[in-house]
């Protein structure tokens, strides 16, 4: 239930004040990965709430976002594109970038990742100011995919990333 997601969650989360800046609490959600039983609970209810067969692919934003679509890839039987930061790809890539809580960052998806029109579930662990999302949905768009929506473990809802993703569809398990 959406109530007990949202507790798994937060159970899972340490709040790392001044990280990686000072004045800026960081959300530490390795604690939750590295639980096994709590982990494969929340994949499946990400899984349950897009349901399986609404996308074809998922793409998993570094980094944490790669542990999260590599699970729920597998539970679906669909596959994993990254979307990588700048400089790691090896062949031509799209290139996206954008402001981030803290400093400014780049995404990249290499060119030809997408079969056009295939759709294609975004996810990551946070939404904070929806930087990352916005431009990595670019990026799928941008490389023939058709965005399905964005899945995220916790959502910062005083950023208002939500606000700045519409009119895609966005899922977070725990807002706070
Ligand atoms: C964090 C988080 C999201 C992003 C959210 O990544 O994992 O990707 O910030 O912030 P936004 O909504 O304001 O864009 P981080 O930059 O810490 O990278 P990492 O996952 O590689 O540690």
């Amino acid at each position: 239930s959406g109530p007990e997601m949202a507790a798994l969650v937060a159970g899972g989360t340490v709040d790392v004040p001044d990280f990686p800046k000072p004045g800026i609490v960081f959300k530490d959600l390795m604690p939750f990965f590295g639980d096994g039983p709590t982990f494969r609970k929340v994949i499946d209810g990400i899984v349950a709430h897009w349901g399986a067969g609404s996308f074809d692919v998922v793409a998993g934003v570094e980094a944490r976002g790669f542990v999260m679509a590599a699970a729920i890839a597998y539970a679906t039987g669909t596959g994993v594109v990254p979307v990588r930061k700048a400089g790691k790809l090896p062949r031509p890539a799209f290139s996206a970038s954008y402001g981030l809580e803290y400093g400014e960052a780049t995404l990249e998806v290499s060119e030809g990742a997408f079969v056009p029109g295939q759709r294609v579930l975004v996810v990551d662990d946070v939404l904070a100011t929806g930087g990352t999302a916005g431009a990595t949905m670019d990026l799928v768009e941008r490389a023939g995919g058709v965005v399905a929506g964005f899945t995220v473990l916790m959502e910062l809802g005083f950023l208002d990333g939500r606000e700045r993703l519409s009119p895609r569809k966005v899922h977070a398990l725990l807002t706070v």
